[in-house]
């Protein structure tokens, strides 16, 4: 566990840094801070280092990683073409959270970091210990998430410990990440561009620079059954009660509540600033308020985590409206809760 403290101009003159960077270039593997979430980093050209993310995360070995650069030339060593859409991406959002598909060159990386396709998941993140760390080693790093599969990534170096302790090398802590989750994923190698996964960067955001229509996967799959970033048909970013998402007023979430109570259930719920004062439950927590989505995003995976540490049975979440990064808050929650909805009937006037 290696602490780097915030607002410093040069962190690759860190010890820290690089004691974490030659780790990496011996093949082990180290978690550190991204502007979004805590990453699980390897050498990228290395199987020998890329397999034991798999195995510390518990990670099925189809579900492929994202590769962090620090600097554009990395890219090219990395990709067999880049279009003029993506460098308009690229120029526009990079370093910064965005992770975009480009056709791989092949022989390069190792195979296991994209598990198979021909396709590679690349971003440059803005945290300044991430571009440290990825400089002073001068590798690619292969880095999905640090939690265990399935868990809620995490947001500080002490959600990691509580995941991985014991299975890595070591942890960079730089603090508390930014945004909160996890890198828009964008698919720009087919004949339109398609979202993966909702993130930090809204799909109006990238329409303003391709100025081209986007999709967004989870829409075309109900249209085609086809997971397109393998990672979408897994359960995710769960507490280990089970979740459910309640779209109604809050005396009706009360009385879902009072009732799972009376049954002998203790119940956890999930508020905003605004309605958390109005709850009674076993713990109720606040994820923020309804009028700043940011900060929301920043507090969920945290809050989800806290009901971890109590003895709830089941928690109650409410939802967020679907606009900016309410999407991608409302992408996690979904997962987090199975797709399970309890939904208010409309009552007759
Ligand atoms: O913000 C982030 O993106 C964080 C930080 C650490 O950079 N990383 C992260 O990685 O969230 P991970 O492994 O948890 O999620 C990677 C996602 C998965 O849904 C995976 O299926 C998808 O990207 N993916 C990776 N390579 C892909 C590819 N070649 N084609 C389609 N999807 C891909
Ligand atoms: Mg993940």
């Amino acid at each position: 566990h290696w602490s780097v403290e915030n607002n410093v101009d040069n962190f690759e003159d860190y010890p820290q840094v690089a004691e974490a960077a030659q780790y990496i270039r011996d093949n082990q593997i180290v978690a550190f801070p991204t502007e979004t979430v805590y990453g699980l980093g390897a050498n990228a050209y290395s199987d020998e280092a890329v397999a034991q993310i798999f195995a510390a995360k518990g990670r099925p070995s189809d579900n492929p990683l994202i590769v962090h650069i620090a600097e554009y030339q990395q890219l090219e060593k990395l990709v067999a073409g880049i279009s003029k859409q993506v460098k308009l991406l690229i120029t526009a959002f990079w370093p910064g959270p965005l992770t975009l598909i480009f056709p791989k060159k092949s022989g390069v990386l190792s195979d296991l970091v994209t598990a198979g396709l021909d396709t590679v998941a690349i971003r440059m993140p803005s945290h300044p210990v991430a571009l440290a760390l990825i400089r002073t080693s001068g590798l690619p790093i292969a880095a999905p998430s640090a939690n265990r599969s399935g868990k809620p990534s995490p947001t500080t170096a002490k959600h990691v410990e509580q995941d991985l302790d014991g299975r890595i090398a070591g942890i960079l802590d730089g603090g508390a990440t930014g945004v909160g989750l996890e890198s828009t994923v964008l698919d720009c190698t087919g004949p339109f561009p398609v979202i993966l996964r909702p993130g930090g960067i809204t799909k109006e955001e990238l329409e303003r620079v391709v100025k081209d229509k986007i999709e967004v996967a989870s829409h075309l799959l109900e249209k085609t059954d086809v997971p397109r970033a393998p990672g979408m048909k897994y359960k995710h970013y769960s507490p280990s009660a089970p979740l459910y998402l309640v779209d109604g007023e809050v005396g009706w979430i009360q009385s879902l509540i009072d009732e799972k109570r009376k049954q002998g259930f203790k119940v956890g719920m999930l508020a905003s600033t605004e309605t958390q004062s109005k709850y009674k439950a076993d713990l109720v927590l606040d994820v923020g308020s309804r009028n700043n989505l940011d900060h929301v995003a920043h507090q969920l995976y945290h809050t989800l985590r806290e009901f971890d540490q109590s003895n709830v049975d089941l928690i109650y979440s409410e939802i967020f409206p679907q606009s900016d990064v309410g999407v991608a808050i409302m992408n996690r929650l979904e997962k987090a809760a199975g797709h399970h909805w309890v939904i208010q009937e409309k009552q007759d006037s």
